[in-house]
């Protein structure tokens, strides 16, 4: 099985049959990672380096354990630390890096398209895990995943985004999968947080009101205020966003139907998400971290060119 692209920068450079193929491979991975050995020699022999240039606890764990249960062998950039600090370019950073012949990039860094520019550049396969404001793709494929056990199929089903749009590479990267997957999607939020030709360029419903857009849905994958992300003030005060469009236990009981609550994380408990949501029933989470593992293990393995191995 082999992806139409040779990276993965984007959802939006997949087709709907890459994307079929790494969840379905990660079903696979998933039932690797419920064995007593949860290794597979599947990338023995390849070398990836992490190069994270911006902070991460779940994506920059999630790949590190991926690629140690497919037996490759792995290194960790962090900028702090590095000669980045000293003014070392990000090209000549990777050039020297993978002089010490390394076969794959995963890469986060603050800036939207870094990853992009790399792979004009180096030839070594590049893996995005969040660039800027612009995609984070393992996210969006880990959180189709999830919906996908959690309900079957992610066809048909409705799926609202809510909270900052304007500043979530996860926001982006969800409405290009869950598009391209025949699913139906909401973006809801304060007007302030949602970019306003977002319905005509993207293809999803805009809902200001909370209660209607959680109505409406099947799955809410309720997205982190990125105050850092934020030069100006968009809304007028923590406390008044959870008023208007936090999540809360109270809201999902009023409702006359049951829904399943996503977050990337992390979590800003008490603004976007209460902790009886984020704890509680209809939360999964947990189970979208744990997904991630099995997801980044199918993008790897497709992305290396590796050939099939027996257990
Ligand atoms: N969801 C996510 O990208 O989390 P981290 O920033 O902790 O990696």
């Amino acid at each position: 099985m082999q992806l139409s692209t040779k990276h993965l920068l984007g959802i939006k450079d997949l087709t709907p049959q890459d994307i079929s193929t790494i969840l379905s491979t990660a079903t696979e991975f998933k039932g690797v990672l419920q064995r007593q050995i949860k290794k597979v020699p599947s990338l023995r022999d390849i070398t990836i380096v992490n190069l994270f240039y911006e902070n991460s606890t779940r994506t920059r764990i999630s790949f590190e354990l991926a690629e140690k249960r497919l037996s490759a062998d792995t290194i960790n950039f962090t900028a702090s630390g590095s000669s980045a600090a000293k003014g070392e370019t990000l090209l000549d950073t990777v050039n020297n890096i993978l002089s010490m012949k390394v076969d794959m990039v995963v890469m986060r860094h603050s800036a939207s398209g870094a990853p992009h520019f790399l792979a004009k550049h180096i030839p070594a396969a590049i893996v995005n895990a969040g660039d800027g404001i612009n995609e984070h793709p393992t996210q969006a494929l880990l959180d189709a995943f999830s919906i996908k056990e959690s309900l079957g199929t992610l066809e048909g089903k409705k799926v609202v985004l809510i909270g900052d749009i304007m500043h979530s590479r996860v926001a982006l990267s969800n409405i290009y999968l869950l598009n391209k997957m025949g699913a139906e999607v909401m973006v809801a939020g304060p007007p302030t947080l949602i970019p306003k030709y977002i319905a005509e360029a993207l293809n999803v419903k805009v809902e200001y009101n909370l209660k209607k857009a959680l109505q409406w849905c099947d799955v809410a994958n309720v997205l982190r205020i990125q105050l850092e992300r934020q030069n100006q003030v968009l809304f007028s005060s923590l406390r008044e966003y959870n008023l208007a469009y936090g999540v809360s236990k109270k809201l999902l009981d009023s409702l006359n139907k049951e829904i399943v609550v996503m977050h990337p994380g992390p979590i800003n408990r008490g603004v976007e998400l209460d902790s009886d949501v984020a704890d509680g029933t209809h939360s999964i989470i947990l189970q979208q971290v744990e997904n991630g593992v099995a997801v980044r293990m199918a993008v790897l393995y497709l992305l290396s060119g590796a050939k099939p191995t027996a257990n």
